[in-house]
């Protein structure tokens, strides 16, 4: 049975609960959560209350957090920021937020991150999700810059996927010294560079699923080998099962093991060999290797066999000269003394053509 004082009292109790909890926002203390779903807004809500370890403002129209949207919020351990219009985080915005551990942005559209967007303090952070969250392609160096300067050796989880990168920077993740899980499925990567993946050597899962990789280079295969502890997932890429697959194939067959599924990785070009199983492909490739020698000793032996054809004409050539040297030599005495006479004739009637005495005289004789 309650007295009216404590009456009164849990009514000012619940009052205060309730008076702290912001506009369009609900609030359990008992549970540590504020939640502020689809509210419709433009900024992070003042006087969320202190003892708030979830923290929710999801599915609404905020544009920009800086500093002071999160002021005063020790204890948040999980912040959502997810399915807002996010375009702009400060450097420092989540610096105060000493306890945070889970930091999701997914479903922005992130064009400008500052330098130090991700600084907490404490560096307490362990799961960052960027799904979906960049604006372009374009951010992507901005993202670079931020995981270098952010103090982010205690994160274990990035979440990068659906975000349409083309490309990763030279040594984007090579801060991130703890981290175990890596996410990159559906994005257009083409391949895998040199120090993609440097300094990674904690990482223990690598999702590299639903990209554009066609094959892995030997740099692609090199890199993937620096990281020893970590299972990879590469399924659904249009891997093209042409000779140049050959190094991607051997290494497959090697390194089934810390390979999730290789059982479904197929070729998806060329048209005759979509759908083969990528585990197949190594015996394949011999084939057309061997084919490559077969048509490279063609490619010989056709040109040995038109210069044997070619040195015979010549010596048929020479040999029916050697049959002929007597006609031959008639021929060309023939020849000089028909251009000898010729050439006589000529001269001669030249000459008297050409001395107008030798006409005079001949005119004249005439007469
Ligand atoms: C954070 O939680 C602790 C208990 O874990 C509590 O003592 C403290 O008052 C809380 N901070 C705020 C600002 O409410
Ligand atoms: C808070 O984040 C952790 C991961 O850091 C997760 O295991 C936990 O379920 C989250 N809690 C809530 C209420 O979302
Ligand atoms: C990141 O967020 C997306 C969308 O909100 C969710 O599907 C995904 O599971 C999250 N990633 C992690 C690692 O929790
Ligand atoms: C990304 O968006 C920014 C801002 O609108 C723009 O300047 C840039 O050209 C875009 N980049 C790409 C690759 O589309
Ligand atoms: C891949 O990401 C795009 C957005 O970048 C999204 O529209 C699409 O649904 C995602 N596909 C899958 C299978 O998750
Ligand atoms: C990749 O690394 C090797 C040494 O491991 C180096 O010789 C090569 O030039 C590098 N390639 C590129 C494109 O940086
Ligand atoms: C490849 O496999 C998929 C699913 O297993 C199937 O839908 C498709 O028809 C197959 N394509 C060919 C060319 O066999
Ligand atoms: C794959 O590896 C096995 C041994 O693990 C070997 O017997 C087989 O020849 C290899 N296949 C190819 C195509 O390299």
């Amino acid at each position: 049975m309650l007295n009216l004082t404590q009456r009164l009292v849990f009514c000012a109790l619940l009052g205060s609960v309730y008076a702290s909890c912001p506009p369009r926002c609900e609030c359990s203390e008992a549970a540590l959560t504020v939640k502020c779903v689809a509210k419709d807004l433009r900024n992070v809500p003042a006087g969320i209350p202190g003892y708030t370890r979830n923290l929710f403002i999801t599915g609404n129209q905020i544009g920009r957090i800086g500093p002071e949207s999160f002021k005063g919020l020790d204890n948040v351990t999980n912040l959502s920021l997810s399915n807002n219009r996010i375009s702009e985080v400060e450097s420092q915005t989540f610096a105060g937020l000493r306890s945070l551990r889970s930091l999701d942005l997914s479903n922005n559209q992130l064009a400008v991150i500052h330098p130090e967007a991700f600084t907490i303090h404490s560096q307490s952070l362990r799961e960052l999700n960027l799904s979906r969250a960049l604006y372009n392609h374009s951010s992507v160096m901005d993202l670079a810059t931020s995981l270098r300067w952010s103090s982010l050796g205690t994160l274990q989880g990035l979440d990068l996927s659906d975000n349409s990168l083309i490309y990763l920077p030279s040594r984007i993740f090579s801060h991130l010294v703890g981290l175990r899980r890596l996410q990159l499925s559906n994005n257009s990567l083409v391949a895998i560079h040199n120090s993609t993946f440097s300094g990674l050597e904690q990482l223990e899962e690598l999702d590299l699923t639903l990209n554009a990789l066609k094959t892995f280079t030997e740099e692609g295969l090199q890199e993937l080998d620096s990281l020893p502890r970590a299972v990879l997932l590469l399924g659904e890429n249009p891997f093209t099962c042409t000779c140049g697959i050959e190094p991607f194939a051997v290494w497959l067959n090697k390194s089934q093991g810390r390979i999730q599924d290789p059982e479904v990785l197929v070729c998806s070009f060329p048209a005759g060999m979509r759908n083969t199983s990528m585990l197949a492909v190594g015996t394949l490739t011999l084939v057309c290797h061997q084919r490559d020698a077969g048509a490279d000793l063609a490619l010989q032996t056709s040109y040995v066999f038109l210069g044997i054809v070619l040195g015979f004409i010549g010596l048929i050539f020479l040999f029916v000269l050697y049959l002929n040297r007597k006609g031959i030599k008639k021929r060309i005495y023939d020849t000089r003394d028909a251009c000898r006479e010729v050439w006589e004739g000529y001269h001669y009637r030249f000459e008297i053509d050409s001395d107008p005495r030798l006409s005079q005289v001949s005119t004249s004789a005439d007469a």
